[in-house]
């Protein structure tokens, strides 16, 4: 049989880089992916995958799914991400968001997955009390609905490791930004969101909020993708671990300003708003644990990655 890997939310953003990555660097290992739609774009999946589409929160299907391909590892990418549609709506995103990775966890365990790749996220922190946010300094204190999801499925990877051997990690990814990522939903980052309005002005109109002085680590795509593989093919076993996935390097509002006018050629127009209530000022991760545990190192840092992001706005 050959090997294959599952890959949840294989239709979004980070789900759809990992697969174009994965598949070169991995030929000979096949592809099952599993999407929903419900924020992932048909255009996104790759040709060559086997791709069913359906909710992580059918367990028929996962179990079809699980028994015809016994995928080796789980990169699981799919969830209902953002913040604000989590406030709005929290039983859903709870549904899907926490049931959904315990039932991946439950078949991944019962099917002898040899490790399972959790997208967790730097918002668990809920504004780190220290920069750079360090995991063992920093308790979580998930803030959002969203963000109490993200934190509650950790213990549940870690109890998975304990109780029944299946082998986990969780990845606290910071602001991740890259090709195919749109900016046209209510919820983008700021790099896609202003790209879309300077690319596309008739659909979308960009602000920013108080003085500009905010600053983001923001984490170029494909350093999340490397993360995910280098912990497949990590030879120690993870248990559970939770570490940042970063940049390691903040950029201000402003800054990021200059530099898509600088690459782009263009005059970013912003309409001004007042500061979000509760908007924390800067995130930056300490991401030494995922260096010694894993050998992390982000290889694309925020200008090269800026610059890859406006290509891709360009051919769009
Ligand atoms: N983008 C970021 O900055 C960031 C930061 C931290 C963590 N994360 C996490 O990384 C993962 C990927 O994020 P993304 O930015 O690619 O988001 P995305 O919305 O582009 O991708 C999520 C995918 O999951 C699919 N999905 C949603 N519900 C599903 C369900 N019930 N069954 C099957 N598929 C379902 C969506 O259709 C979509 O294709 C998520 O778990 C997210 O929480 C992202």
């Amino acid at each position: 049989m050959k090997k294959s890997i599952l890959v949840t939310g294989c239709a979004g953003f980070i789900g759809s880089n990992f697969v174009k990555i994965f598949k070169n660097r991995f030929p000979a290992i096949e592809i099952v992916g599993i999407d929903d739609f419900s924020t992932g774009r048909k255009d996104a999946i790759e040709k060559s995958i086997i791709f069913y589409k359906g909710s992580i929160l059918n367990k028929k299907l996962l179990a079809k799914i699980f028994s015809k391909h016994k995928p080796e590892y789980v990169f699981h990418f799919a969830a209902l991400p953002r913040v604000s549609f989590s406030v709005e709506n929290p039983v859903l995103t709870t549904e899907v968001n926490i049931l959904g990775t315990v039932n991946l966890l439950d078949f991944s365990r019962k099917f002898k997955v040899k490790r399972f790749m959790f997208s967790s996220s730097s918002s668990v922190y809920g504004g780190a009390k220290y920069i750079p946010t360090k995991e063992s300094e920093n308790f979580p204190d998930p803030q959002v609905p969203y963000a109490v999801q993200k934190y509650d499925c950790e213990p549940f990877c870690k109890i998975f490791s304990q109780l029944y051997s299946l082998d986990t990690v969780c990845m606290r990814y910071f602001n991740v930004f890259g090709p195919g990522q749109y900016g046209d939903s209510p919820y983008s980052t700021v790099v896609a969101a202003w790209l879309e309005a300077l690319y596309f002005p008739k659909d979308k109109k960009a602000f920013i909020e108080g003085n500009g002085k905010q600053s983001r680590d923001f984490c170029y795509v494909d350093n999340v993708v490397d993360a995910n593989i280098a912990c497949m093919l990590s030879k120690k076993p993870l248990k559970g671990i939770c570490m940042n996935i970063a940049n390691g390097e903040r950029t201000n509002l402003i800054e990021i300003k200059k530099l898509i006018e600088k690459y782009t050629g263009m005059k970013l127009e912003l309409e001004k708003r007042a500061s979000r209530v509760g908007d924390v000022m800067h995130t930056l991760a300490d991401i030494n644990l995922a260096k010694k545990t894993i050998g992390y190192k982000p290889k694309v840092d925020f200008l090269e990655g800026l610059k890859r992001t406006i290509e891709w706005f360009e051919t769009r």
